[in-house]
């Protein structure tokens, strides 16, 4: 894929490096583009330089020296640095959920364009991928005309990006799609000219305008966000009556038209992106009049937080009651596997409820545990497996790692207290757990006791009342 020199390769600059930006810039290099990455955090920018990703991805270490190597990807602190060197410029800042309030912070996407429509001083595209509210696109041209010397010469496209965390190299390199929000031939060009190898490689392309570019983002993460408190909602039902959520999931995902992704029951979705995107489009569909089109989001979301608080409950269940003293087990802090990602995290906010309770509670997770230690201090970490589940009253399996998933039934069953199971995530065979003794509880299943006669199982107290909103 990288052998460019047959066209005119744009050189690429990336602002921002961290999830995105960094994936992006080390893809870019090693499609064969000349690409400068910039940060403002200069200790992001050495690791970086060091061939160190400041995150856990899988396989994107390996991207990364390799395009170091090539001597296609370098990294500044330096904007003028950037202005210079760019012919297409991805803005790829975060734009994270204000405090106070579900609108989106566009503080950062806003310094990054004003601070390079100043600086930059022959023709160039800046075209952003950050997720931000539709019309902003729009307003970013009207100030960047503004400020720039070449005015309306410096033109802006927006072109959104649809990577998930643990598949970034993959989602990066063989998108399902790609989507340019142009507003000339000459941008569109200049986008079809940086994405060549994709295109080349038969990549399907939308060409639109800004505003439908900057929806087709926050649709699409609002209707996965949708069909997951969809299951979920339908896993509520199956726990007022003795219906079995996971079955149900099953037979609905063989309808073609529905289909089984996104449909996985459990804890439900956190992590960067979906519950910060609903809750910002939603926002953003208020101001424009339209809120009554959108509102159902704010169902997606408090169905969404349901799941953690009914979680607690089942925990409490099992342990008999209450949580006062209980030794908790809490496997996984990350917001789903393969990420060490915190943000919005279910299985850390359910973590944070069971000691807020009285809980004792132990968090072991393969990757996450030094960004959870960040954000609650106050829970007890520690390195292993073995070590969570030591003389635990009820283990509550809340992200689903493949290390939890392996695990031995009577491996862990030799080291806890009591063999007690909350399956979060739906990720154990539940026999095999009752068939060694444990007790196993999950969302939207009916309760399944030990199949051991010799243990003696704690009364099932049915679904109790919801008492408490999540963190
Ligand atoms: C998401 C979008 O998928 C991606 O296209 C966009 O660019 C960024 O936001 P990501 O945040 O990496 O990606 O996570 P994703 O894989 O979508 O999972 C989100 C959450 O939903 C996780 O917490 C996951 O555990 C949960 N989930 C996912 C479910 O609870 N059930 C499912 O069936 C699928």
């Amino acid at each position: 894929m990288n052998n460019l020199e047959s066209f005119s390769a744009p050189k690429i600059t990336v602002i921002g490096t961290g999830y995105l930006g960094a994936t992006h810039a080390i893809c870019m290099a090693i499609m064969g583009f000349d690409v400068l990455g910039f940060d403002v955090d200069h200790h992001k920018i050495d690791q970086l330089r060091a061939g160190k990703v400041p995150f856990y991805e899988p396989g994107l270490p390996e991207k990364l020296r390799e395009a170091l190597a090539s001597g296609r990807l370098k990294f500044t602190t330096n904007l003028d640095d950037v202005a210079e060197f760019g012919d297409v410029h991805f803005i790829c800042v975060g734009t994270p959920q204000a405090p106070n309030s579900s609108a989106a912070n566009l503080s950062y996407v806003e310094s990054a364009f004003s601070g390079l429509a100043a600086r930059i001083r022959r023709k160039a595209l800046l075209v952003g991928k950050s997720t931000v509210p539709i019309g902003t696109a729009e307003r970013l041209t009207a100030m960047v005309a503004d400020i720039s010397p070449l005015g309306a010469e410096l033109e802006l496209a927006w072109n959104p990006e649809f990577l998930r965390e643990g598949f970034a190299v993959q989602d990066t390199l063989h998108p399902d799609r790609l989507v340019f929000g142009v507003t000339s031939p000459w941008a569109e060009e200049m986008l079809r000219r940086a994405f060549k190898p994709l295109l080349d490689d038969g990549t399907p392309l939308i060409v639109a305008d800004l505003a439908t570019a900057e929806l087709v983002k926050v649709a699409a993460n609002s209707f996965l966000a949708t069909k997951i408190s969809f299951i979920n909602a339908m896993a509520e039902v199956c726990e007022a009556t003795s219906a079995d959520v996971s079955l149900l999931a099953a037979a609905l995902s063989l309808d073609d038209r529905i289909g089984g992704r996104f449909l996985k029951p459990g804890l439900g979705f956190g992590g960067g992106c979906l519950p910060k995107d609903i809750r910002a489009f939603k926002h953003r569909a208020e101001e424009l009049g339209v809120g009554q089109a959108v509102s159902f989001l704010g169902e997606v979301d408090s169905i969404n937080n349901r799941r953690r608080v009914r979680t607690v409950d089942l925990v409490r269940e099992l342990a008999g009651g209450s949580l006062a003293g209980v030794k908790i087990a809490a496997l996984g802090a990350a917001f789903k596997p393969n990420s060490d990602d915190v943000r919005d995290a279910p299985a850390l906010d359910v973590a944070r409820m069971l000691y807020l309770e009285g809980a004792t509670v132990s968090v072991y997770d393969p990757e996450a545990n030094a960004n959870a230690h960040r954000l609650y201090p106050d829970l007890n970490y520690v390195g292993s497996l073995a070590a969570a589940v030591e003389q635990a009253d009820v283990v509550a399996l809340l992200t689903e790692w493949e290390e939890f998933r392996a695990a031995d039934p009577d491996d862990l069953g030799a080291l806890v207290h009591h063999r007690r199971i909350v399956d979060g995530r739906h990720a154990l065979d539940p026999e095999r757990y009752t068939s060694r003794g444990w007790e196993y509880r999950a969302l939207g299943r009916p309760y399944q006791p030990s199949t051991v006669a010799h243990r003696s199982p704690v009364a099932h107290r049915g679904p109790v009342a919801h008492q408490r909103q999540p963190l």
